[in-house]
């Protein structure tokens, strides 16, 4: 059985966007759900401007109660800048994440760079954080649609990742930033980019606005990629991205992948209680497309009265 390595991004691009802000406890106790539910690596904070993003200001404090709490847990951060990576490092951060956007509009919004400044200062993030020792994952952000530039060229797509992965990137994880892409497209893309990008290094990251989030992977699946970004309850999206609803939700990931006889190593039922958790913290219903279904089945299967029945 082949196996895929899911990255839940649900800490990070989860709560970045979200009114109800998380202290660090609870940010903690939903990653101890998620490494419980046997999720092999999280996406746990990022080490951004704190007036930029107010959710994720308390980076430096999570991150070493997470190491000492989790010490086996594969886990990342999200670094804009050397600043960034600075703080990442300090806070004992053991793998770091940039974030390139394909489009000059993106970047000035998200990161207030354009597209050569933000090339640049990615790449010498890599770069540094490599020769500190850290492993590297680069995003290209807006790989499919821009919200304010539209469609986005694949040839620009491809010269961000060839960048990237020069200065080192040990993964290239391909953004649906905005959740506008459709599976056709992302064939098409990952074919294109896999003949440049060893399989191995490749991952993408979808968000479900359209619903095709499962398509989405499903097409990357196909195309060969093996590691994904998911969030569980698919809470996420960019604040700076306009339009961007939920990330695909973990537990639809799962789903897909198991009944298509895929391994994940994570368990339906307990990862069914970090999107509870979650729920309850922010006070709002969650939950992908297959998450009440799988709710009702782990309800019969559990309860004597339904069994019974
Ligand atoms: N962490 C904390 N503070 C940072 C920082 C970082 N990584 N990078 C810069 N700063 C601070 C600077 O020290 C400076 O502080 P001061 O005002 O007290 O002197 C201030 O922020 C402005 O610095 P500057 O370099 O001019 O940054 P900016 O205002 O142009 O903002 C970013 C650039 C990248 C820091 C900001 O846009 C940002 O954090 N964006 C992240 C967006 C994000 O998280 N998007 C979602 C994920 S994709
Ligand atoms: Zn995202």
């Amino acid at each position: 059985m082949e196996t895929l390595v899911i990255t839940d991004v649900s800490p990070r691009d989860g709560l970045q966007n979200q009114p109800v802000a998380l202290d660090t406890e609870a940010k903690l106790a939903l990653i101890r759900l998620l490494a419980a539910a046997g999720v092999p690596s999280v996406e746990a904070t990022s080490f951004v401007s704190p007036k930029a993003v107010p959710q994720m200001a308390d980076a430096g404090e999570l991150v070493p109660l997470l190491n000492r709490a989790l010490p086996d847990l594969r886990s990342s951060a999200l670094v804009p800048n050397l600043k960034g990576l600075e703080r990442a490092h300090a806070a004992g951060v053991r793998e770091i994440a940039v974030v390139l956007s394909a489009t000059e509009t993106m970047n000035r919004r998200n990161i207030n760079m354009d597209l050569a400044q933000a090339t640049d200062v990615s790449a010498r993030t890599v770069d540094e954080a490599r020769r500190l020792g850290l492993r590297t994952r680069a995003y290209v952000a807006v790989a499919f649609e821009c919200p304010f530039e539209g469609p986005v060229p694949l040839a620009a797509v491809e010269r961000c990742s060839a960048r990237l992965l020069e200065a080192g990137a040990d993964e290239l994880v391909i953004a649906d930033t905005i959740g506008a892409a459709a599976p056709g497209q992302v064939s098409e893309r990952l074919a294109a980019i896999s003949r440049s990008v060893p399989l191995e290094r490749l991952a993408v990251h979808f968000h479900d606005t359209r619903g095709m989030g499962v398509a989405n992977a499903w097409a990357a699946l196909q195309a060969g990629v093996r590691r994904f970004d998911a969030s569980a309850g698919g809470i996420g999206g960019c604040p700076f991205a306009p339009g961007a609803a939920g990330n695909l939700a973990t537990e639809d990931l799962v789903l897909m992948a198991e009944q298509s006889g895929f391994h994940t190593g994570i368990s339906l039922p307990d990862l069914l209680e970090a999107v509870d958790f979650a729920e309850a913290q922010l006070q709002r219903p969650l939950g992908g497309r297959s998450t009440a279904w799988l709710r009702r089945r782990m309800t019969r299967v559990t309860s004597p009265e339904a069994t019974a029945g």
